[in-house]
Order: C-alpha cells, then sequence, then structure tokens
C-alpha cells in the first residue's frame, strides 16, 4: 500500500509587504535583502489567523481533489504559531471544515513541521488506521517576530499550505528521513510564553523569535543535502532521478548551495520565497500547491522535499507523484 499526496492547497494573507515598504519603517534596503535571501516581498496578516489560512488552504486542498470533509480521518497541523494554547489549530480545522469524523493535533517541529506531520500520516496510514489524512503547514509568524531585529524580521511571512494524502494501492511516498539536534535548537529559538506568576519574571527579550543567521546557513547547508542523498538512495534512485527538489524557502543562497552539493541544476529547485519570504511550516506545502496548480506536477515524477529550521529539525521525502 502506497501513501500519495492527492491534492494541495494554499492561502496569503491579501497584504502584501515589499522590501521597499520595510525601508520605511526600518534601516534596510531592498538591495541588502533581495541580494543576500532573494526575498522581494512577504504577506502580512492583517485580518487573517493561523486557523483562518489553515482553513481556507483545507478547503482547496479538499476542493483541489474532491474528497469530502467526512471522508478525513486526520488532521495534521504543524505550527509554531498556533492562535491558541488550546484548542489545537487542527481542531479548529475540523471544526470548521466540518470534518467531524476526523482525529486532529497540531505538532511543533518549526520548518520542518509540514514534512513531520507527512511522515506521521504515512506512519499512520501504513498501520491501516487511517485512510485519508489532511496536513497543514500554517503559520503567522509576524507576531512572533521581533521587529526592532532587522537581521531576522525581514525574512519571514505569513501563510498556510495544505494536502491530502491518502493510503493508494499505487506507489507515492518512496522513502523518508528526519532527524533532530536539539543541543543545537538554541541558535534558532523563540519563547512566547511569559510566566508572570508572583515567583517569576520572564524577560520581555525573549519573547521573540531570535536567530544566529549564520549558525542555521551553515546546518542548513551541511544537513539539507545530506538528508536528501539519504533519502533518494533509499528509494533506489540516484540524485539525477529527481525531477523536483520541493525545498523548504528559508533562502536563495541555501538552495543554490543545497543545487550546488548534490551536483544539480538550480532549476530543479523552484522558488516562492522571492514573493513570500520564509513562512517555517507552510513554505513546502505553498511551494507544492503552487507547482501543483502552474501544472509542474506530472504522474510518474520523482519529487524530494525537504524541510529544515528550528529544534533544530530536518526532514526529506521522495515521492513518486
Ligand atoms: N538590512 C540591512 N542591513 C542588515 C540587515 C538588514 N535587514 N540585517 C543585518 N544587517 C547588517 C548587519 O547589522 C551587519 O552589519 P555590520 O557588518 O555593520 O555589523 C551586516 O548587515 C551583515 O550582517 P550579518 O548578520 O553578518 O549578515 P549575513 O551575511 O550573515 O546575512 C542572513 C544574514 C540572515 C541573511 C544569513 O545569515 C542567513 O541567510 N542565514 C540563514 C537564516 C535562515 O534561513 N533562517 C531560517 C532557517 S529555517
Amino acid at each position: 500500500m502506497g501513501t500519495r499526496i492527492i491534492g494541495t492547497g494554499s492561502c496569503l494573507p491579501k497584504t502584501v509587504v515589499t522590501n521597499d515598504d520595510l525601508a520605511k519603517i526600518m534601516d534596510t534596503s531592498d538591495e541588502w535583502i533581495s541580494s543576500r535571501t532573494g526575498i522581494r516581498e512577504r504577506h502580512l496578516a492583517k485580518e487573517e489567523t493561523t486557523t483562518s489560512m489553515s482553513v481556507e488552504a483545507a478547503r482547496r486542498a479538499i476542493e483541489n481533489v474532491g474528497v469530502t470533509a467526512q471522508e478525513i480521518d486526520l488532521i495534521i497541523v504543524g505550527t509554531v504559531s498556533a492562535d491558541h494554547v488550546t484548542p489545537a489549530c487542527a481542531c479548529e480545522v475540523q471544526a470548521e471544515i466540518g470534518a467531524y469524523r476526523a482525529v486532529a493535533f497540531d505538532i511543533n517541529a518549526a520548518c520542518s513541521g509540514f514534512m513531520f506531520a507527512l511522515n506521521i500520516a504515512n506512519a499512520y496510514l501504513q498501520t491501516g488506521a487511517y485512510r485519508t489524512a489532511l496536513i497543514i503547514g500554517a503559520e503567522t509568524l509576524s507576531k512572533i517576530m521581533d521587529w526592532s531585529d532587522r537581521s531576522t524580521c525581514v525574512l519571514f511571512g505569513d501563510g498556510a499550505g495544505a494536502a491530502v494524502v491518502r493510503a493508494d494501492e499505487r506507489e507515492g511516498l518512496l522513502a523518508f528521513d528526519q532527524g533532530t539536534d536539539g543541543v543545537k535548537g538554541r541558535v534558532l529559538a523563540c519563547q512566547n510564553r511569559s510566566n508572570n506568576n508572583p515567583l517569576v519574571k520572564t524577560p520581555t527579550e525573549l519573547q521573540y523569535v531570535h536567530m544566529d543567521g549564520q549558525e542555521v546557513y551553515r546546518f542548513a547547508v551541511t544537513q539539507v543535502p545530506a538528508s536528501l542523498q539519504k533519502t533518494i538512495e533509499a528509494a533506489g534512485l540516484a540524485v539525477g532521478d529527481i525531477d523536483y527538489f520541493a525545498l523548504h524557502q528559508a533562502n536563495l543562497r541555501i538552495l543554490q548551495a543545497v543545487a550546488k552539493r548534490l551536483k544539480v541544476p538550480e532549476d530543479r529547485f523552484p522558488i516562492s520565497l522571492d514573493h513570500c519570504g520564509n513562512i517555517s511550516a507552510a513554505s513546502v506545502p505553498i511551494l507544492l500547491d503552487e507547482m501543483n496548480r502552474k501544472g509542474l506536477l506530472k504522474p510518474g515524477m520523482k519529487i524530494a522535499l525537504s524541510g529544515f529550521g528550528g529544534g533544530l529539525t530536518w526532514a526529506s521525502a521522495v515521492f513518486q507523484w
């Protein structure tokens, strides 16, 4: 029995903020941001929430494949920026789309969140426990950014992406790899809830994302190609057999470095970061949805996916589309 991605959907907030817009409110420039990252603009949430974008992405994914909400057995949302501590975003999605049969929960694996959720769903589907899963990556990162830290806030955006995943007789997921390095976790961290009990006062500067950009860069350009190589080999394929590499959209330079290490032309790495920025767990499913809607994904193609970031975590998968 295979695990196939059968439908995709995504949702970006209406408001677009360009690099020039940011340059009006902080000491930065389009030249600095675009030359170091490839990012030109990002969507930032005003009235949208992590749940509302998840619901919209989920509806589009369901419409894309023509399943009904009642057929969904499992909903997993990967997010670090859910609207509430509880109920989980996945529970709210379940209620909003009317998927009343589905078991629903969130997971936190930062920028690898969608990939971890996909691999968890695969494990459930392969036991036969469930047949159809809705996997979502969704973030409102703008609410956990320190907007006075120009080296970090310019990189991120808001949005959600979703995929319907189903146990199927045809092959889909061929191999996956996941990993965690908690020892280095503090290089990309966010303590977003302070403890204000009578005995403790948490310093407010810990409440937003802080990042050692160069350490994260070094991690990404070594771990991601290694994980992809391992997954492609486990799938019984060579790097040259992969039609597209749909990677977490952190930084164009990271994608270029991965392409170089794998000796793969850069045009096999589609990008959405130019107009989305880094949307953590939502990056991979939004990119996948854009590729799907552009008609890039043809039956039988081999697609490598990879997410990497906070934790530190990473996860790769090779699919036959
Ligand atoms: N606009 C203008 N100047 C900026 C700036 C901004 N938005 N942010 C930082 N700078 C300045 C710094 O203050 C520094 O100035 P100085 O030399 O006078 O001190 C200079 O630019 C270089 O800063 P530095 O942090 O060394 O830049 P860098 O070349 O390492 O690039 C990143 C920074 C963040 C683009 C890069 O480290 C990176 O891409 N890291 C990976 C981050 C990532 O992808 N994280 C998410 C992974 S999931």
